[in-house]
């Protein structure tokens, strides 16, 4: 059932667990993050990025393909599609496609410009009957081989951000987009506590949720963080799985060659990820 994720974060956050955000690339990952959530019993996020909607031919493209999956699958838990880290044009494109959700990443505009383009989404997201994730403090990661530590976001700019009536904030305290590197300091917890301080009840967003230790999890989702986005490691695993399969040679026995079962042990890797994540988070069984 497709809805927005406003009620499924809410829930979490009052039952101190949070919900799995899994970015989706093509037919099999949604296929696979949707089962998982079916078989478990779990509320689920799909996370869409920009290039992942080009690359599926469009937002309309993603929004009606998953429409129709959950549909033709019989997918009854709550499943909520999210733009990820969209800009402000991507953000009227998925209003506009279908989506439920959408986070507009303002991150790196000044903080006015961020606010009036934040309230002005508030706006719109509520007419449609969506959900808004915004962004304080850009989130670090690996971009052309160049490693940079997660900034830490400012708590007075988190709250003012969180009282323009957005759902749910997602602020930097030192995590990275894909894989931690070896001295990475780990989560900030005084930032996190620190900008809960001033926020309420405002629910957490924790990106770049690959490679994160579990007790750092554990304690984010203590201190108020509801949804964690995973990418990367559903990737790591589709790859790995994809390439035993090759260089097994199981490509080449019978029709082993057949997208239908080569895709198949990435697939089925996604989905032991993603259960394993929703384990972690604490959201398995409660859809
Ligand atoms: O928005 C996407 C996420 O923050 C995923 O991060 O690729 O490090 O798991 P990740
Ligand atoms: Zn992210």
């Amino acid at each position: 059932m497709l809805v927005n994720a406003k009620e499924m974060i809410n829930a979490a956050r009052d039952g101190k667990y949070a919900i799995g955000h899994f970015n989706i690339n093509n037919l099999e990952w949604t296929k696979s993050i949707l089962l998982t959530a079916q078989e478990t019993a779990t509320p689920v996020i799909l996370g869409v990025s920009e290039g992942a909607g080009k690359y599926m031919t469009g937002f309309k493209t993603v929004a009606d393909m998953t429409k129709a999956m959950i549909d033709g699958l019989g997918i009854t838990v709550p499943v909520a599609l999210h733009l990820d880290h969209g800009s402000y044009d991507g953000c009227l494109k998925c209003i506009e496609a279908g989506f439920s959700s959408i986070m507009f990443d303002g991150s790196h505009y000044p903080i006015e410009e961020n606010i009036e383009k934040t309230k002005d989404l508030v706006k719109r997201v509520a007419d449609n009957g969506m959900s808004l994730e915004a962004e304080v403090g850009a989130i670090g990661g690996e971009e052309d081989g160049i490693v940079s530590d997660g900034e830490c976001a400012d708590p007075e700019e988190c709250a003012k951000i969180a009282e323009l009536g957005v759902d749910f904030l997602a602020a930097g305290i030192g995590n990275i987009h894909g894989k931690y590197p070896a001295n990475w300091k780990g989560l900030s917890f005084d930032t996190l506590a620190a900008i809960k301080e001033k926020i309420g009840d405002m629910p957490l967003v924790l990106h770049g949720g690959t490679g994160i230790p579990e007790d750092q999890v554990k304690k984010a989702i203590s201190l108020g963080v509801a949804k964690i986005n995973v990418n990367t490691e559903c990737q790591l695993a589709f790859a790995e799985a994809t390439r035993k399969y090759i260089e097994a040679g199981k490509d080449q026995e019978g029709k082993g060659y057949d997208p239908r079962k080569l895709l198949n042990p990435g697939a089925e890797a996604i989905k032991e990820i993603v259960k394993e994540k929703m384990e972690l988070f604490g959201s398995l069984g409660k859809a």
